[in-house]
Order: C-alpha cells, then structure tokens, then sequence
C-alpha cells in the first residue's frame, strides 16, 4: 500500500446476499480486506434499492428488513476484524420513478442528507435533472454514481452533467471507469469531468466477487498522485466522500491541468 490519506468509500455492494455484490460472509469479508489493504478506513455500503420501492411502504419494509439483517450480521463481523474501518449503511437508489420518497433514514449515507443515486439501465431518462432537483428541494443532496457511464453522456457533451451540477448534485465517478474498466467512451468522460473540475467523489462500485471486476481505488489515487494531481486525488477518494457521509457539502475540486492527460493516457493505457 502506498502512503497518503486513509480513503473513504460511498459507493460498494458488500453487503452480503441482498443485491449482485457479495453472495456471502466470505466474499464480503474478503472484499473488506481488501479495501483495507488498500487504505479504506471508513465506507458506507450501498445495497441496490428501487426507487418505486419508496412509495410502497410494505415492500420497502420488507427490502429493507432484509437488508437490515444481512447488514447485522456483516457489521458484526467487519468490526471483529477490521475495528479500525468505520462502516456505515446507504443505498444506491434507482431513479426509475422520477421522484423518490427518502424519508427513512436508513436509504441514506451514513442516515444523513447524502443519497447514492442512478438512472436505470445505463440510460439517462427524460427529466433526470428534474429529478435530481427535486432531491435537492427537500433538503437531500443527490450523489449520482457514476455519471460518466451512461450512454447518453459522453466526452464531447457534458450539457446533461452540467445541468445536474447546477441543481446542487454531486458527482461519484467510478474508479474502474478512469482506469479504463468500463470502455473508452466511460474512461473518456470520466477524464473530461475531471477535466473541468465536475468530479467531485472517486467511487468503488465495488461488487464484491472474485473475478468480477478489481478493487482499483488505490490505483486511482496513486495514479492521480503521479501526474500531479495529489489534491485532487485527496478531495475525490477521501476527504468529499468523508463529508458527505457527514452531511457536508464536498469542496470544490480543482481542474486537472490540460498538460496531465498526455502522462495519464500513458498510465492508464497499461
Ligand atoms: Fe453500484
């Protein structure tokens, strides 16, 4: 492990047996050591949830109850063996109704006013930014993972993920998506939003599988270190996540200068 600041994660699917992460106890605990070796000290796990799931309160009782004793028995467990790692509980709720109901306080990171968000099957919907706004209205702020991933965002037009920072939400890029893990037109927006200073997290999204794809958190932050870019790496992987998950506004991130990308294409083409 290289040295550099404890890492914070918001966005994973270690909770064993209630999504497509970790099937269980084994895979989850593997997967938290090896977030531990890579220098995550504090993450909030962030089980699927649909957001049409909210408005039926009988099924979102019995999704989260679910969640809730899988979440228990991982808990337990992880201090056991990791007490130095702080774990939380979120979500990351599908938007595939335009409006979500986040008054539990258990979909929410860390139960404070940060909620992890996506749009369904890799498509922005229309009225996305509605969406998001309306989050931030009632006095939540909309964390939207992995934004760079959607097919109808793309390097050379930012407009959807402009209108979303306007309305006050939070950027999470993927990690595997700047390492290149999801394809070149992901890697090259999420190189572009880091361009222009519009990343304002480093995500795992995480799912916890041997074989599914790697743990890259610490290669993103060492490989954003050795092009320069050691403030960004600190504000994206540890200190916004860590503000969030205390209910606080991230700090903006400073542009990654133009001259960087020629040394990062080199790095993150291996
Ligand atoms: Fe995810």
């Amino acid at each position: 492990m290289s040295t550099g600041p404890a890492l914070v994660d918001i966005h994973n699917h270690l909770i064993p047996g209630v999504d497509d992460g970790a099937r269980s106890m084994d895979e989850a605990m593997a997967a938290l050591a090896a977030m531990h070796e890579q220098g995550v000290r504090r993450l909030a796990a962030t089980p699927h949830l649909d957001a049409e799931l909210t408005h039926r309160p009988q099924a979102l009782h019995e999704r989260l109850a679910r969640i809730d004793a899988a979440w228990e028995s991982f808990r337990a467990a992880a201090v056991e063996r990791f007490p130095d790692v702080e774990i939380a509980r979120g979500n990351e709720i599908m938007l595939d109704v335009p409006r979500v109901v986040l008054t539990d306080a258990r979909v929410r990171l860390g139960g404070g006013t940060a909620v992890l968000v996506e749009f369904p099957r890799l498509f922005v919907p229309a009225g996305s930014t509605d969406a998001l706004y309306r989050i931030q209205l009632e006095g939540y702020r909309a964390v939207v993972a992995h934004p760079e991933r959607y097919v109808n965002v793309g390097s050379s037009d930012l407009s959807l993920v402009d209108q979303w920072c306007r309305t006050g939400a939070v950027m999470a890029v993927n990690a595997g998506s700047l390492m290149g893990g999801f394809g070149p037109a992901a890697q090259s927006t999420a190189r572009e939003m880091l361009r222009r200073g519009w990343a304002h997290v480093i995500g795992s999204d995480y799912h916890a599988r041997a074989g599914r794809r790697p743990l890259l958190l610490r290669a993103a932050y060492d490989d954003l270190v050795r092009v320069g870019g050691e403030e960004q790496a600190r504000l994206l992987l540890s200190v916004n996540p860590g503000r969030l998950m205390d209910g606080e506004a991230p700090i903006a991130v400073p542009p990654l200068p133009v001259g960087v990308w020629s040394r990062l294409r080199a790095i993150f083409k291996r």
